[in-house]
Formats: C-alpha cells, sequence, structure tokens
C-alpha cells in the first residue's frame, strides 16, 4: 500500500506551523517570567518562501506588552538557524551603549531549536519608511541617512580589524557558474549578459586585490525589511551571517536584494549601479564613509548582482517570468560596465 500523501495544502501547512508556534508560548512565557494566560497571537509577514517551516509572531500579553515568538522547523539545518540566532543576541549586546541602535534583545531560546522569544520592535520596516516618503511623509535623504549611520555603528561594533582582499574564493565560484551557464547545466536569464557579468568581476578583481579595507561581521541579509525603524532609533533583526566579514556585502544587499525596487527612480540622476547619486550620498554621509569609489566595495556589489542574478535561475516560475527583474539586471550590469569604460 502506499504511504499516505503529505497534506500539501499551503494554507493547512501554514497553519499547522503557526499552531507548533503557539504551542511553543507556555514555555517560552515561563522562561521570560511573563503571564501565560490571555495573550493574544497575530502573525507578522514573514518570508513568503520560508511559510512551510517557520512562522514570526506578535504575542500581546494580558496587561498589553508585546514580544515576538519566532519559530523555523527546518529539519536540514537547525544549527545554522541556532548560531543566527546567538548572533542577534550578541549584536543586542553589543549595540546597548550606542544610542538609538539596536538590535531585539532575546528573552528566551530553545538549547537545541531555533525558536526565541525576543523584544518586539516598534516602528515600520525601513522598506515602508523609505516608500512613505514617495508620498510626502519624511525626506528620503533623511531616512537614507539614518539608516547609513545605524549600519555603520552594527559594523563598527562588530569590527574584526584591518585586512586586505584577497578575491580569489569569489572568482573561484564566478568561474564555477560560467562555466555551467556555457555547457547549459545552469539556466539563467539572459546568459551571455551573465557571461559579461562575470568577466567584469574578474577584471574589477585586479583593482581590488590586495587592497586594505575595514573588516567587520556582516549582518548577511541586510534589505529594508529586516530594520525596522521609528523617531526613537534603529533595529536590526533577522541576522543571516555568523562568520563573513565583508561588511560591504550588508550595503549591496540593502540596494540589491530587492532589485529593482530601489534603483534610481524616472527623475533621478543615477549613480553607482543605477543607485540614485542622491540616495548614495545621503546614505555614505550617515555609514560616514565612502563606497563606491573603493574597489573592494565596487567588487562587492558586483558580487552581490551576480549572486542576485543566479538566484533568478532558482526561483519559483512565476518570479523567473518576471521579465522587469530580468532587465534590471542587466540595466545595472550596463551601468558598471559604463563605469568601468569612463
Ligand atoms: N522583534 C521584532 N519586532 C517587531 N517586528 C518584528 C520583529 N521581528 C520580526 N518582525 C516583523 O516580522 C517580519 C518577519 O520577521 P523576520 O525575522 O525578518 O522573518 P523572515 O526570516 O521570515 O524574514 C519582519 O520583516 C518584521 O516586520
Ligand atoms: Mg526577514
Amino acid at each position: 500500500m502506499r504511504p499516505k500523501a503529505p497534506n500539501l495544502d499551503p494554507d493547512t501547512v501554514r497553519e499547522e506551523v503557526q499552531a507548533r508556534t503557539q504551542a511553543l508560548w507556555p514555555r517560552a512565557a515561563e522562561a521570560a517570567g511573563l503571564a501565560e494566560e490571555g495573550a493574544v497571537f497575530r502573525r507578522l509577514g514573514s518570508n513568503r518562501l520560508l511559510e512551510h517551516r517557520r512562522c514570526v509572531l506578535e504575542v500581546k500579553t494580558v496587561d498589553g506588552q508585546s514580544f515576538v515568538l519566532r519559530a523555523d522547523f527546518d529539519r536540514v539545518n537547525p544549527r545554522a538557524l541556532n548560531r543566527q540566532l546567538e548572533r542577534q543576541s550578541k549584536a543586542a549586546q553589543s549595540l546597548r551603549p550606542v544610542p538609538g541602535v539596536s538590535a531585539p534583545e532575546m528573552l528566551w531560546k530553545d538549547p537545541q531549536h531555533p525558536y526565541a522569544l525576543m523584544a518586539f520592535v516598534q516602528g515600520d520596516t525601513a522598506y515602508r519608511t523609505l516608500a512613505l516618503t514617495d508620498y510626502g511623509f519624511g525626506a528620503r535623504d533623511d531616512v537614507l541617512r539614518r539608516i547609513g549611520k545605524a549600519v555603520g555603528e552594527l559594523h563598527r561594533v562588530s569590527d574584526a580589524g584591518v585586512r586586505q582582499f584577497w578575491p580569489k574564493p569569489f572568482l573561484k565560484m564566478v568561474s564555477n557558474r560560467a562555466l555551467e551557464v556555457r555547457e547549459g547545466q545552469l539556466w539563467l536569464p539572459k546568459p551571455n549578459r551573465f557571461l559579461g557579468l562575470c568577466a567584469h568581476l574578474h577584471r574589477a578583481a585586479r583593482g581590488a586585490r590586495g587592497n586594505e579595507f575595514r573588516s567587520a561581521l556582516a549582518h548577511g541579509d541586510l534589505h529594508l525589511r529586516n530594520i525596522i525603524m521609528s523617531e526613537r532609533g534603529v533595529s536590526f533583526i533577522d541576522f543571516l551571517n555568523h562568520n563573513a566579514i565583508f561588511p560591504q556585502r550588508d550595503i549591496a544587499d540593502i540596494w540589491l536584494a530587492n532589485c529593482p525596487e530601489h534603483l534610481a527612480s524616472d527623475g533621478n540622476t543615477p549613480g553607482f549601479g543605477l543607485v540614485s547619486q542622491a540616495d548614495w550620498v545621503a546614505f555614505e554621509e550617515g555609514y560616514g564613509a565612502s563606497l563606491t569609489d573603493d574597489p573592494v566595495f565596487r567588487f562587492l556589489f558586483a558580487w552581490r548582482l551576480f549572486r542576485f542574478w543566479v538566484s533568478l535561475g532558482r526561483k519559483l516560475p512565476e518570479l523567473q517570468r518576471n521579465s522587469q527583474t530580468a532587465v534590471s539586471v542587466v540595466r545595472v550590469l550596463d551601468a558598471l560596465l559604463a563605469d568601468e569604460a569612463g
């Protein structure tokens, strides 16, 4: 007899994952010394592709306090997920003395599994805060200066000293992917243009090789939905990395993880990598260092474009068909090539 087919209806799976997460509340509440009874749960918008195994809930206790209960039931690599939560804990601790910049404090953590209760951060995602400036709420340059400053502080408290940049491991991956594309083992949109990006990365590496840079443990997934901000401050959530020390990669994530969403819009002068020139000025001012004229940063920005392009081959069919994304990666590549030529 064939085994019973698993129930794969996405809504049912989602509800099951939420029920499993809510079932952790009594343990979390007890460990954190909170009133368990009468709590109300609200699902927060998390990564759609991971909803079959991950759930992020706001928990409101009877006395009106809010917390975040987050669980990931992944069975493949729970240790890596645990390290990510530990990384957030450490960042929260290091940022304590820094006014206006934080990561939510961890109030309870399951010893083995990536289940945690943390402080709820009031505010909006940086994504929404920036989008609202298009409708006249707040000034875009002001928001970007604040984000830049906070990212600068996060990198300062995660400092890993001055190092030299050696691009060899990056270039090895570039060569491998290029070979797979040429041999038809890897399908990507606009494959010939992708090979042009690979060649650009090899050339850009020459200018960056051996250059000194200030290293710091990167956040690892620093797109604008993993930053929460309000009048009171800027907070970082959803840390991914626990050992890579290229802070430039976080900054490239901000601009490219949602490509083409944060590129210069009509009427704004495009700067490096098609990000608006005014956006770079504001961000760099806040961050406290120039980025777009630094060969190591430029290389890692192009590297982020490379990774984004590779990811398009894995995305859901509907994302693959989104030609706007494919067109935009080519436009960013054209800008990098024009910059290189000029
Ligand atoms: N500590 C928190 N305080 C307030 N909102 C949070 C907190 N943690 C997560 N969120 C909200 O939930 C969303 C998803 O959480 P996140 O940890 O980023 O999960 P995912 O890995 O699915 O992106 C965030 O984009 C944010 O809006
Ligand atoms: Mg997130």
